[in-house]
């Protein structure tokens, strides 16, 4: 792991920032206040770049902010629209790609997939829905899998492992058909997995949740439907 002791400067969208050799260009942003969309990224986890809505350009080249070690003199563009549009039409693709029925969802509100299309001024998707069958695993007498909302971020896959220590969960099948595996036992209700787990806790679109507590917070003042989606972002 690098030192965190070297004080660096860098620029993003114009607006010059420090932070320390060895932090991740979305660590800088974060600590510096500034926003940068994702949805695969978590604060306790360590980066994979799988989702790619973190796209920011450096020193004139495309790179993910999640993986992108910081470098002194970089300059960094963010929110800008062409950088917008694409991360749009990656959550775009995201939607149409499995089921989000967001008005009838109850999750609606505290979803950060909905959260970043609301905050990048999605409307509807411009692609047709796929509309898939994905399976549903209530077997576990406490957590729910539903994974027509997954979107194959590996939050769970990796908080799972490494934070929870019991590597619950994989992936199983293959292009457009991969989707999260309960790995050994194929049934949530067959592993040790635990209400509590931060497994459970760090899916952004509650496709693994905890039973019975879908409407405690009412619709309309949950989580996003107080405040947009940004910073701080520390569950
Ligand atoms: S948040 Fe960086 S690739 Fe997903």
């Amino acid at each position: 792991m690098s030192d965190r002791n070297e004080r660096i400067t860098l620029t993003i969208d114009g607006v010059e920032i420090s932070g320390e050799s060895g932090m991740t260009l979305i660590e800088a942003a974060d600590a510096a206040g500034i926003y940068i969309p994702r949805l695969c990224h978590h604060p306790d986890l360590p980066p994979t770049g799988h989702c790619r809505v973190c796209t920011v350009t450096v020193n004139g080249g495309n790179g993910a902010a999640c993986t992108r070690p910081v470098a002194d003199g970089m300059v960094v563009e963010n929110d800008t629209e062409r950088l917008n549009t694409l991360r749009r039409n990656l959550i775009e693709m995201t939607f149409v790609e499995g089921n989000h029925y967001c008005p009838e969802c109850e999750v609606s509100g505290d979803c950060e997939l909905q959260a970043v299309a609301y905050r990048l001024g999605m409307t509807a998707p411009h692609y047709p829905a796929l509309n898939p069958e994905r399976e549903i695993d209530g077997s576990h007498p406490d957590v729910f899998i539903d994974r027509n909302r997954c979107i194959l971020c590996g939050r769970c896959v990796r908080a799972s492992a490494l934070i929870d220590g019991k590597s619950i969960f994989g992936y199983k099948y293959r292009g457009i058909h991969k989707a999260v595996a309960v790995v050994v036992t194929d049934r949530l209700g067959e592993t040790e997995i635990e209400a509590t787990d931060k497994a459970v806790s760090v899916c952004p679109t509650q496709c693994l949740r905890v039973k019975r507590r879908g409407f405690r917070t009412p619709l309309g003042s949950r989580r996003f439907d107080r405040e947009p989606i940004g910073i701080p972002e520390r569950e």
